[in-house]
């Protein structure tokens, strides 16, 4: 199914002239870091993400709605026109496959990077191959090709540090910001991956129906990225 930029999903008529827009937002630290962003850019979020029960948030552009979602899930909302724009993770992007998405821009927010981790006091490893746990396979599976290493590679949805400490994996790909969550487990980075960063991206066929909003909204999170 292709993008159906046209649609009003959302629903508001907003008589501005404007074609209506959604964005979607992953949550967590994404989230709490566009929103000053947004803010600079002129566009308040007219409830708490963070304390509303409601999933669909105006804002104060009226062609402009909130929905704050997992960040797995921003790809797919924007790749099939439910959301015209997303603001998520370049690890996502890159892990979930960005195809079908444009992006915009980088936003330059809630940068960290992905790396591979294991003990700083390696024990000796009693698994046949090199075993990592991550959340990031497909990423890890490249990174391991690419550099001609056989790697097994074990699916996990958190805690990702708790694997080799309780010898479920030699080592970890994960995202590290401070360090801190490492050291607290006794854990060295021994490789950094890629360097992330929160991207602004849009649906194709949004780019082409509703060009003139989303060419505002990117200008106006452009302009306050250079000051
Ligand atoms: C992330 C990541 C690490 C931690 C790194 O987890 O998975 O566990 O932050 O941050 P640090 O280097 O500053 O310690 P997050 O708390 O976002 O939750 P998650 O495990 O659900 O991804």
């Amino acid at each position: 199914m292709n993008g159906t930029a046209n649609h009003t999903a959302y629903g508001r008529n907003t008589g501005t002239g404007m074609e209506n827009l959604t964005l979607a937002v992953a949550k967590g630290r994404v989230l709490k870091e566009t929103l000053p962003l947004l803010e600079r850019a002129g566009i308040q979020v007219l409830e708490d993400p963070f304390t509303s029960r409601k999933l669909i948030l105006p804002t104060s552009l009226v062609h402009l709605s909130l929905v704050v979602v997992r960040s797995t899930d921003v790809p797919t909302y924007v790749r099939f026109g439910a959301a015209d724009l997303g603001v998520v993770g370049k690890d996502i992007l890159v892990e979930y496959d960005g195809a079908g998405l444009y992006e915009l821009l980088d936003l330059g927010i809630a940068r960290c990077r992905m790396a591979v981790a294991e003990p700083a006091m390696k024990p000796h490893s009693v698994h046949r191959r090199l075993r990592i746990a991550t959340k990031y396979t497909n990423t890890t599976r490249n990174f391991f090709a690419r550099r001609g290493l056989q790697a097994e590679v074990i699916k996990l949805y958190g805690s990702m540090e708790l694997a080799p400490l309780a010898g479920l994996a030699d080592q970890i790909v994960d995202l590290v910001d401070t360090g801190g969550t490492l050291r607290a487990n006794g854990l060295v980075e021994v490789e950094t991956i890629a360097h992330v960063s929160s991207r602004l991206v849009a649906n194709q066929a949004s780019m082409k129906l509703k060009d003139q909003s989303i060419m505002e909204i990117s200008e106006r999170l452009a302009d306050c990225l250079k000051v």
